[in-house]
Formats: structure tokens, C-alpha cells, sequence
């Protein structure tokens, strides 16, 4: 049994605000490949198209007279840190198990070394998973942050990804 849906997380102001701001198109397909490869991994599907979905929930605007600064971005980022943050809390105020919350928070905190000094990370299957999926929708200049999608389009993908989800719980179950 799952407490918290793609369609709840969606649904929620905190996501509407942060997830739009760095591309629902960009979310929702890093959800989708997280699951896909978590299934082919045998990594938890539901933690990973959570991760997946929230992956740049942390993302602040570096722009500089309305174009993207990429300096000051790469500088200043701490995108991954404040995403994991973030998607903790709203995780927590919509009733998600705390075991998962933390597994899902630390999945967004290592998806990137963009804004490591160096040095090697060690991830989890889970984390790993996220930062693959991640990569796989990245486009040159950063343009997969801005695709566009209709808000209804967008729930029917994620009600879509929820039912996939459900399917591989009740597997596991019988
Ligand atoms: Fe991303």
C-alpha cells in the first residue's frame, strides 16, 4: 500500500510552485525513466518516480536581466540540497512514510555533482537510478527545463505512472 501518489504530490501548492518553475516536462519524464529503470534494477518503482519527479524541486532562478545566468549558477547552486529539503517536507505534510521520505530526500541530494567541489561519490542503487535518469533528459543549454505541457495532461501522465506503480506493488504482494 502506498501512502502518497504522483497525483497527490502534483496536486500539492509546494509542487505546483517548485516542480513548475524547473519543468513539469523535465519531471515528469525523469519520473518515468527512474521507474522504468528501478523496475529493470529491482530498486523500489515508487520511491524512484518520486525522486524522479522531484529531483529539481530546489532549482532558484539565476537570472541576470532576464536571461539565465549561467556563471552565477554554477557558483551558486545548491539546487540538489534545498530539493532534498524541500521534497522532504512535502512528503512528510502529505503523509509519507518517514523511512521512504528520507530514501527519496537523499536520492535528490546526490543526483548531481554539479555542485560538488570534486572527489567521488559512492550512491545506492536508488541514487544512481535518479542521476541516470536525470541525465537521459538533459538537452544542450538546459532547454529540457522549459518543454511545456497542459496541467491536465500532466495529471493523466502522472495517474498513468501511478497505476504502473500500483501494478508492480500488487505483484509483489500475491
Ligand atoms: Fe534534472
Amino acid at each position: 500500500m502506498r501512502d502518497v501518489r504522483m497525483t497527490d504530490i502534483f496536486a500539492h501548492h509546494i509542487a505546483q510552485k517548485y516542480v513548475t518553475r524547473s519543468g513539469l516536462v523535465h519531471a515528469i519524464t525523469v519520473a518515468y525513466y527512474a521507474y522504468r529503470f528501478a523496475l529493470e534494477q529491482g530498486a523500489d518503482v515508487d520511491s524512484a518516480a518520486k525522486a524522479g519527479f522531484l529531483h529539481d524541486i530546489g532549482h532558484h532562478t539565476w537570472y541576470k536581466n532576464g536571461k539565465w545566468d549561467y556563471e552565477l549558477y554554477r557558483q551558486n547552486d545548491i539546487h540538489a540540497i534545498k530539493g532534498a529539503e524541500r521534497a522532504h517536507k512535502l512528503l512528510i505534510r502529505l503523509g509519507e512514510n518517514p523511512v521512504k521520505a528520507k530514501e527519496i530526500s537523499l536520492a535528490i541530494l546526490f543526483h548531481t555533482d554539479s555542485y560538488f567541489p570534486g572527489g567521488e561519490i559512492v550512491r545506492t542503487p536508488l541514487q544512481s537510478i535518479i542521476k541516470q535518469a536525470d541525465e537521459k533528459d538533459e538537452e544542450p543549454g538546459g532547454s529540457h527545463h522549459y518543454r511545456k505541457i497542459e496541467q491536465n495532461r500532466a495529471y493523466r501522465l502522472l495517474e498513468r505512472l501511478d497505476h504502473k506503480i500500483d501494478q508492480v506493488y500488487e505483484k509483489k504482494i500475491s
